[in-house]
C-alpha cells in the first residue's frame, strides 16, 4: 500500500547533510593517533548531536526484540520501527502519511479524541462506529462503514476511555476486513500492561502476513494502576 504524496513533496534535510560530510571528516581525523586533542574531542560531542531521525540503533534493537518476545511482532529487514516523543506523535506521523485532504479513518465509539483530532488536523474525516453494549467491537458494522474514501480503521485496545479489551477472533476480523479492503490497520496498543485476571493482549500485527498493512504503536511503558472503566468501575474481564 502506498503512502500520501504528501510524503514524496518533502525534501531531504539539508542539516543530516552536512552533518553527515562533516562527520565523515572528522571519523578518519580522530582516528589518526597524530590528530589534536580538539579533533579527537569534536568526534566524541557527536555522540550528543544529531542523530538518526529514526531513534539510536541500540534501542530500536531492544524495541524489535521486546515486539518478537512480548508481542510475537517479527519486524521485517531494514526495520519499521521508529521511535517517536510519545504516541500521540507516532500516530500524527502515521495519519499525515496515510491521508489526503478528505479520506476517511474509521473510530470505534467512543474513541481517544486525541485521534479525531489528528485525523482533522491532516483534513481527514473521522467516522465513528459504535461498539456493542460490552464496548466490544463489532466488524460487520466497521466494514459496512468502508466506503472509497477510507483509508484505515483504528483500534485501541485495551481501551481508553471503555477500559474494554478487545477478543483476539475481533481483532483478527479487523485485519482481515483491512487486508481485503486495501486499508491500513492502525492499532494503538498504548495501554498493553493494562489487562487483568485472565485476560490477554493480543497485538494484531503478529498476524502473518499483516506487515505491509497493520501499523502498531506501544510506544510507552505505562505505570501500574487500578484498573478503571467507565463510570469508574473496572471493566468485567473477558472470558
Ligand atoms: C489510547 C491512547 N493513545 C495515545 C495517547 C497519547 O499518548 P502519548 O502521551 O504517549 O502521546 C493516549 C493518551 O494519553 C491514549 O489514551
Amino acid at each position: 500500500m502506498g503512502f500520501t504524496p504528501r510524503v514524496g513533496s518533502i525534501p531531504s534535510s539539508s542539516t543530516m547533510f552536512h552533518i553527515n560530510d562533516v562527520r565523515s571528516i572528522l571519523r578518519p581525523l580522530s582516528a589518526d593517533p597524530r590528530a589534536p586533542a580538539s579533533a579527537k574531542a569534536a568526534r566524541a560531542r557527536s555522540a550528543w548531536t544529531y542523530q538518526p531521525g529514526e531513534g539510536l540503533p541500540a534501542l530500536i534493537e531492544a524495541l524489535e526484540e521486546k515486539l518478537l518476545r512480548e508481542n510475537r511482532i517479527r519486524v521485517r529487514t531494514g526495520s519499521r520501527v521508529m521511535v517517536t516523543a510519545g504516541a500521540n506523535m507516532a500516530f500524527m506521523h502515521v495519519i499525515l502519511a496515510t491521508l489526503d485532504p478528505g479520506d476517511e479513518v474509521i473510530l470505534p465509539l467512543p474513541y481517544c479524541f486525541n485521534h479525531e483530532m489528528a485525523v482533522t488536523r491532516a483534513s481527514g474525516r473521522p467516522v465513528g462506529v459504535p461498539t456493542d453494549d460490552r464496548y466490544q467491537l463489532r466488524p460487520e458494522a466497521l466494514e459496512s462503514a468502508i466506503t472509497p474514501r477510507t483509508k484505515a480503521i483504528v483500534t485501541i485496545t485495551p481501551n481508553n476511555p471503555t477500559g474494554a479489551v478487545f477478543t483476539e477472533e475481533a481483532l483478527r476480523d479487523v485485519n482481515e476486513i483491512c487486508r481485503r479492503h486495501g486499508i491500513y490497520h492502525i492499532a494503538d496498543e498504548v495501554y498493553e500492561y493494562f489487562t487483568y485476571g485472565g485476560t490477554r493482549h493480543f497485538s494484531p500485527g503478529s498476524i502473518s502476513g499483516s506487515n505491509d498493512y497493520t501499523q502498531g504503536r506501544v510506544s510507552r511503558r505505562c505505570q501500574s494502576q487500578e484498573p478503571q472503566g467507565l463510570n469508574g468501575k473496572a471493566p468485567e474481564p473477558l472470558r
